[in-house]
């Protein structure tokens, strides 16, 4: 069996340009433009593409993208006192707080400041909490956009064996608890867990984030199974000449192709769902902010 790709860059311009939609219904019928501020915190080069990328895509589709790029050596009462302003600020809608933070600073106590209608990444503890009671929240975008491609790709999840791998609180969890929303049977594999193979053989549905790349190989994978890589490594290339690299996911793509039904790429695959989950976010919580 050769594997669907499952485009994740066609569906992520499809979703943006739905979010562009009903933001210009939001300007011209409402006169409210939808404002995303995003906080970044030191000069982690990954961070910073990221951080770029995400402010052109919010003015791209029209919205408002305000960056507050502080040293790496900021106090956490002047980070707490940014995020502040930023709960009180109107024209503010969503805030994400790139992490990870510099060490000195506690992750959860500045992501937990932030207003929980604002918190356009889902990661404060109310949200956490209203996902894993299963009510109205802000779901984490990277799950998002992976359930989005499921649904897509499967319509109905109900009654699949789902394999999470990863229990990081920004996919592993969240995506476990959106599987099991969906009625899927989930299993949530780490780095302790015993037979992983096995476990990953029994899986109607793979969502590999775990950080390691290229760690799962085809023959763990159930023929026909839809396999979604969450990871981004970089590594050395010598293939393409000397000193250079490549981007390769969580799952051995080559192998994992040719066993399964269904498989994201890397890049192209959840990657540009992710900005596209944090835009619709925002404006969902501009919409929530005004009635
Ligand atoms: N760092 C890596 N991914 C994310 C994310 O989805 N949100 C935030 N805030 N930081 C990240």
């Amino acid at each position: 069996m050769t594997a669907t790709v499952i485009d994740g860059k066609a569906f992520a311009a499809k979703v943006r340009e739905q979010v562009a939609v009903h933001v210009t219904t939001l300007k011209d019928k409402h006169g409210i433009t939808p404002g995303l501020a995003v906080v970044l915190v030191g000069e982690d080069p990954a961070s910073q593409v990221y951080v770029r990328s995400k402010g052109k895509m919010t003015v791209e589709v029209g919205m408002n993208s305000y960056e507050h790029k502080l040293d790496a050596d900021t106090s956490e009462a002047d980070l707490l006192a940014v995020v502040d302003k930023l709960n009180k600020d109107p024209a503010v809608h969503g805030i994400l707080v790139q992490l990870p933070l510099p060490k000195h600073l506690d992750s959860d106590l500045v992501i937990n400041s932030i207003d929980p209608a604002k918190d356009v990444d889902g990661f404060h503890i109310s949200n956490v909490g209203l996902l894993g009671t299963g009510q109205k929240s802000m779901v984490p975008c990277t799950p998002l956009g992976s359930l989005m491609m499921l649904r897509d790709h499967l319509g109905s999840l109900s009654g699949l064996n789902a394999v999470v791998l990863g229990r990081s609180n920004i996919v592993g969890k969240p995506m476990a608890q959106l599987l099991l929303n969906d009625s899927c049977t989930v299993t949530i594999a780490h780095s302790r867990t015993k037979d992983l193979a096995d476990v990953v053989r029994r899986a109607d549905i793979v969502v590999a984030a775990v950080g390691r790349p290229q760690m799962v190989p085809g023959d763990w994978i159930k023929p026909g199974a839809t396999v979604i890589d969450v990871g981004i490594n970089r590594i050395d290339a010598p293939d393409l000449g000397e000193g250079k690299t490549r981007l390769v996911g969580d799952v051995d793509y080559a192998s994992c192709a040719e066993v399964a039904g269904a498989i994201t790429p890397v890049p192209g695959g959840v990657g540009p769902m992710t900005i596209a989950c944090l835009l619709a976010n925002t404006v969902t919580a501009c919409c929530r902010a005004n009635g």
